[in-house]
């Protein structure tokens, strides 16, 4: 037996046993003839003590322990002299007096410490990553993961959910990134490719008569990365039959209340608000509000602004655009640098400009000032009823634009100003429009996959007026991420072709790459829905993380790459010959 004992769990009650414990030499200190060990493993720290008086050669031999060698010890364990206990650690207050020593494994000095907020460079940390996640913090993030999906699974499997595991060599399912592609070697020239979710099966499951489904899934998307996508992530996957959007959003509440009280102690209460996208944008421009933001919502003035005699103004308000802004309190010390900094800033989510008015005791001030009457001054304080020392900004554009410009600078602004309160806001965004429309393809195209039903009330709207039709889709938000999506789907095949050529899918096209879907709908599909959590995203935000990165064991970077076992990477001529395959350099 290697051990008795791991180094979490000796406490007094264990003094005068014979223990025997493993794991890593943590740090060694030479004290007056003493030599003092901590020895790591997951579980905790324990202090090893070496008496030369008890016996020299052992003492010498731990002389020779170093960093990171991983050892096996016998000892007694012993309480700790007053004055040298440790309250943060469970094993504070005992040591064990070591009698016998083996060195199962050296180690070299590893490239960084093994402690927690070691600043190291995160290609390093990823390079060595089995030296990373020894770290205490790390160990304890992969622990904290695996404890939410057991909350999960046993959550899920308390209300009749069944898990099932779905195809990873499959077709593509589009949820709006590329697929990554493998070839097949039986089939030369053709392709699997890996699922960017099991959407397609789990409908599918549904109409097999499996009601209420999940799976801890895996899911690949090739797409650009950043701190909350990776190419490969997981998704707490789930699909209900005969249910309403309500009663899917009702079984993710009871999911993630329980979560939230399981692995934090924190009570949430449901139901979490329910916001209209139109509303939602109108607010907080944008589709995932970070609702720890108090108030400066974004107020409307296209209105008043059609009777400003500036001009930008009153040519967007009379061509269909609007004119939006926020207020900031003690913005009015804001330097011409700053205001210039904002604009740019602003520029990038697509506005033209950043109008302001500072409000302060003396009254307004502003380049564009001369061009607003009193009237128009009054109206707009009216609205925004701003303290004095604000500043108001404006973006005049088309909705979206505006809307989208201006919750952006609300977001900065909340980063630069401290507006985030803390704690946690769940929210849904629902009513989301079904189609969109792509300027650069100059078409119309889904915001979610075009699986999502449209608003029963709104599907005569589609041939005519497809901008204006409602999806049955919501999206759950946590402070300011989106966390999960879902919808409820179409079951019936005509309304599904219907969404298709909606979206400039032809009957072919929808033939050679849904024919299965479609026929399966002809079968008896029962009305079902379902949503995906990100599970990534999920830990990350519950531990107070900005990237993703530090709740996986074994992510990418930024450039898809693995430090560690330098995926991707190019392979032999002959397995290329095998597959059929030639690379073009
Ligand atoms: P969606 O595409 O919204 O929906 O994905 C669901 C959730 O998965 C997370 N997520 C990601 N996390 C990390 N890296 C990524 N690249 C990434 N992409 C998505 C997000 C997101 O909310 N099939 C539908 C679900 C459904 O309709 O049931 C789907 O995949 O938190
Ligand atoms: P200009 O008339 O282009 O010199 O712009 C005068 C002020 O209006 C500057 O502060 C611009 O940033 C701002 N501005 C220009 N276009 C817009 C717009 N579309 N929305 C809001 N402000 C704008």
């Amino acid at each position: 037996m290697y051990r008795t004992h791991t180094c979490g769990e000796l406490t007094k009650k264990e003094i005068k046993s014979q223990v025997k414990v493993c794991g890593w030499v943590h740090n060694r200190r030479d004290h007056g003839g003493l030599i003092f060990i901590d020895l790591r493993d997951r579980y905790g720290l324990t202090q090893l003590v070496f008496n030369p008086e008890t016996c020299k050669e052992l003492h010498k031999q731990a002389e020779k322990l170093r960093s990171e060698f991983v050892i096996q010890v016998e000892g007694e364990v012993s309480e700790r002299p007053q004055g040298t206990q440790n309250p943060k650690l469970k094993t504070g207050e005992i040591e064990v007096l070591v009698k016998k020593l083996i060195i199962l494994n050296e180690s070299p000095t590893p490239p960084f410490e093994i402690e927690d907020n070691s600043a190291v460079h995160e290609e390093l940390r990823l390079e060595y990553r089995f030296l990373d996640i020894r770290r205490p913090e790390m160990a304890k993030r992969i622990h904290f993961r695996h404890k939410i999906t057991n909350i999960v699974r046993s959550y899920l499997d308390s209300q009749n959910f069944m898990e099932v595991e779905t195809p990873c060599l499959t077709r593509s399912t589009p949820e709006g990134a590329r697929d990554f592609l493998v070839p097949s070697r039986l089939n030369a020239g053709t392709f699997y490719a890996l699922p960017q979710s099991p959407q397609l099966f789990k409908q599918l499951l549904m109409i097999g008569g499996m009601d209420r489904y999940f799976q801890i899934a895996r899911c690949f998307r090739d797409e650009d990365l950043r701190a909350d996508r990776q190419l490969e992530h997981t998704q707490i996957d789930m699909e209900m039959s005969f249910v309403t959007a309500e009663d899917v959003m009702a079984a993710v509440e009871g999911m993630v209340i329980r979560v939230f009280k399981e692995a934090l102690n924190i009570d949430i209460k449901g139901p979490f608000e329910r916001i209209p996208y139109n509303e939602v944008m109108n607010r907080f421009g944008s589709d995932k509000p970070d609702l720890r933001i108090k108030g400066r919502e974004i107020q409307d003035i296209t209105e008043i602004a059609k009777g400003s005699d500036f001009k930008v103004f009153k040519s967007v308000a009379t061509s269909g655009g609007v004119i939006k802004g926020i207020s900031v309190p003690k913005g009015a010390e804001f330097s011409r640098k700053e205001i210039d900094d904002l604009t740019a800033y602003t520029n990038g989510f697509g506005a033209k400009g950043l109008a302001w008015l500072k409000f302060t005791d003396a009254g307004w001030d502003s380049p564009i000032k001369k061009f607003m009457s009193d009237k128009t001054l009054e109206q707009i304080k009216e609205i925004f009823k701003p303290e004095a020392g604000s500043i108001l900004f404006f973006v005049a554009d088309e909705w979206l634009v505006a809307t989208t410009a201006l919750g952006a600078l609300r977001n900065h602004l909340a980063d630069k100003l401290g507006w985030r309160e803390k704690g946690f806001c769940l929210s849904w965004t629902v009513d989301f429009p079904l189609v969109q429309w792509n300027e650069e393809e100059k078409r119309l195209d889904v915001l979610h996959h075009p699986f999502t039903s449209p608003a029963p009330e709104d599907v005569s709207l589609l041939k005519k007026e497809p901008l204006k039709v409602r999806a049955e889709a919501y999206d759950l938000v946590l402070n300011g991420t989106e966390i999960g999506g879902g919808s409820i789907r179409i079951h019936q095949e005509k309304i599904q072709e219907l969404v298709f050529e909606t979206i400039g899918i032809g009957r072919e096209e929808a033939e050679r790459k849904f024919s299965f879907l479609l026929k399966a709908l002809k079968f008896g599909a029962p009305p079902h829905g379902g949503i995906a959590l990100g599970l990534d995203r999920l830990c990350a935000i519950l531990l107070g993380l900005d990237s993703i990165r530090e709740v996986i064991a074994f992510p990418k970077t930024q450039k898809g790459v693995c430090p560690l076992t330098e995926a991707p990477a190019p392979v032999a001529d002959s397995q290329l010959k095998e597959l059929n395959i030639k690379v073009v350099k």
